[in-house]
């Protein structure tokens, strides 16, 4: 079974989901921590519901970005994470975990890359009037959004859509496509040569 660190800042429901995949059988995989920037987030929460360990730590108390990885690379070392899921982090990566974890480090971002990378991708996609966005899972690099694409799947924006209709249905597009791809990498299947990924579909 492939060892998960998932990563997350904020309400969770993506790392729900993942965590109700597992559980619910035919995927080889097992989410071993979270990782969390907000004492105060939901997701906390979510994962000491479902018994899984919580790696917490405030930015503030460290002098940039680089130190507290470090910190985050040493327990997921000593744990022997071997796939990294950022679902909903909301902070930047740095080479001290993009290079060891290269290729082992997945995005879920909530349009289709490379349109509206950054943040409020949903609002981003509404004011530009797109007729239709979606949700990307991608291998992380040193760029912000600009890793390999794995997987995507669109979401039509509708008549009369606000961020918040739009956004609900990005999100369960999300809540499939994420565990969907997880299983892909659990099973083997995802190839990663130069920046081009192929994926051996049953
Ligand atoms: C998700 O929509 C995810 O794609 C997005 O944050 C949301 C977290 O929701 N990520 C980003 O915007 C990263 N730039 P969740 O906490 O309910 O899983």
């Amino acid at each position: 079974t492939l060892k998960i660190a998932v990563f997350a800042s904020g309400s969770g429901s993506n790392f729900q989901a993942l965590a109700d995949a597992i559980q619910a059988g035919g995927i080889p995989a097992s989410i071993e921590l979270l990782v969390c920037d907000k004492p105060s987030a939901r997701v906390v929460e979510r994962a000491a519901s479902l018994g899984i360990d919580t790696y917490l730590f405030q930015p503030k108390q460290y002098p940039n970005r680089e130190a507290y990885e470090q910190e985050i690379l040493s327990e997921l070392r000593a744990r022997g994470i071997e796939l990294i899921v950022l679902a909903g982090y909301m902070r930047l990566i740095t080479r001290v975990l993009v290079e060891p974890y290269y290729g082992r480090m997945i995005n879920i971002h909530p349009a289709l890359l490379p349109a509206f990378p950054g943040v409020n991708s949903v609002k981003q996609a509404l004011d530009y009037g797109v007729r239709v966005t979606g949700v990307t899972v991608h291998f992380v690099d040193g760029g912000t959004d600009t890793g390999p694409i794995i997987a995507q799947q669109a979401v039509e924006v509708l008549p009369g859509d606000t961020e918040e209709t739009l956004s609900a249905r990005v999100h369960q597009a999300e809540h499939r496509l994420l565990p969907q791809t997880v299983r892909w990498i659990a099973e083997g299947r995802v190839r990663l040569e130069d920046r081009l990924v192929t994926v051996d579909r049953e």
